[in-house]
């Protein structure tokens, strides 16, 4: 529900969350539209949450001048961010918790703010929405992950570029996997979900992806290897989402070996090839925008410029099927968007022979 109808003068806009790549350019599209277009002024707070609590309260503003030089193809965040330190419960020196929320609202105040824009994942949503209710403070939200599992929205600032990192990986290893007759494990992000899982498998020609949507029964790995063998190929590509859900016999929190080493050493036992594994970790994050991160950034950014100007806020705006378009932000805040099972990613995959573990 939209609570808030006063028109905003001043805009404020954070990061929270992960860093991905794209992050500038959304940055970028909000302070050019809601300058050029409306007349705000426009003030970056660094360190996302984090800022707000610092005293004087970090931040800086955004002018188009701000803007002249590289930042729409930078990658990380010009304003800095975290994601550790939830104003709610915020791990103090001592080792205790406490509630600083009403410190970070007073810091907003202290800026002199109408209205906030937001850019985050899931969990930031949830955090900002429940500070921007307890302060009363106009929000607005920006979807961003490389997980892209932000709900409504179809892309997630990240996403794309993150898979395009994969799927790069994935060329790489395949004629190496290929000259040694190897099977190459090849572990990518994404802590509950495994869009970057199965978008780099499909695109980047793997046997086998591993998605924590999917339980995994390493006897059914080893079948589709052994047939790929048998077809005459000498090597294969495994792409493993470090979310995985293994056997319930694996504990992976317990084992020092990451996800994808686990599942290399199944495979290796499984079915006797020669397995080597690639975690590709923060790579994902870092690096340019690709074409279509920066597209998605400048719609979602010049939106939300668009709804900071015109009053509007408790919204976020989304990807929809090809739209930019704005939804209430309790339908968002706090909830993940997991592969479908019978969506179009999961479906190709299987129509295109992959092994999805099970
Ligand atoms: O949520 C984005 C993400 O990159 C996850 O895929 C990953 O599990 C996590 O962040 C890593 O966080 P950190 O930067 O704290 O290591």
């Amino acid at each position: 529900m939209t609570r808030f109808t006063r028109k905003h003068n001043r805009i404020g806009i954070l990061t929270s969350g992960g860093d991905c790549a794209g992050l500038n350019a959304a940055i970028r599209a909000v302070t050019f539209r809601a300058i050029e277009q409306h007349g705000l002024a426009v003030v970056g707070i660094n360190d996302g949450t984090a800022g707000l609590l610092e005293r004087p309260v970090k931040h800086m503003d955004l002018t188009m001048k701000v803007f002249a030089g590289n930042y729409l193809r930078m990658g990380g965040t010009m304003l800095g961010t975290v994601n550790k330190g939830d104003p709610f419960a915020y791990p103090m020196p001592d080792g205790s918790i406490k509630d600083r929320s009403a410190e970070a609202i007073e810091g907003f105040r202290m800026l002199d703010l109408d209205a906030l824009i937001g850019i985050g994942g899931d969990g930031s949503m949830r955090i900002l929405s429940r500070l921007a209710e307890q302060g009363r403070i106009p929000f607005i939200g920006i979807p961003k992950t490389i997980d892209n599992d932000v709900a409504r929205t179809d892309f997630a600032i990240g996403y794309m570029s993150a898979v395009d990192v994969a799927v790069d990986a994935l060329d790489r290893l395949q004629p190496t996997a290929a000259s040694h007759r190897r099977v190459m494990v090849l572990e990518v992000m994404g802590r509950d979900v495994g869009w970057i899982a199965i978008a780099a498998g499909i695109a980047g020609g793997a046997d086998v992806v591993l998605i924590p949507e999917v339980p995994v029964s390493i006897a059914k790995v080893a079948a589709k290897l052994k047939a790929v063998s048998a077809q005459g190929r000498n090597h294969a590509l495994v792409v493993v989402a470090e979310g995985v859900r293994l056997p319930p016999e694996t504990d992976l929190k317990a084992d020092c070996r990451s996800a994808g080493g686990i599942v290399a050493d199944m495979i290796e036992k499984a079915t006797g090839a020669e397995t080597r594994v690639t975690v590709l970790g923060h790579v994902q994050r870092g690096g340019s925008p690709n074409a279509f991160d920066r597209i998605l950034a400048s719609s979602l950014g010049a939106h939300a410029a668009d709804l900071a100007a015109r009053g509007l806020s408790d919204r976020i705006v989304i990807w929809d099927r090809g739209k930019i378009v704005d939804v209430p932000l309790s339908s968002v805040a706090g909830q993940t968007r997991a592969l479908k099972l019978d969506g179009t990613l999961v479906e190709t995959a299987r129509r295109m022979g992959i092994c999805l573990g099970d």
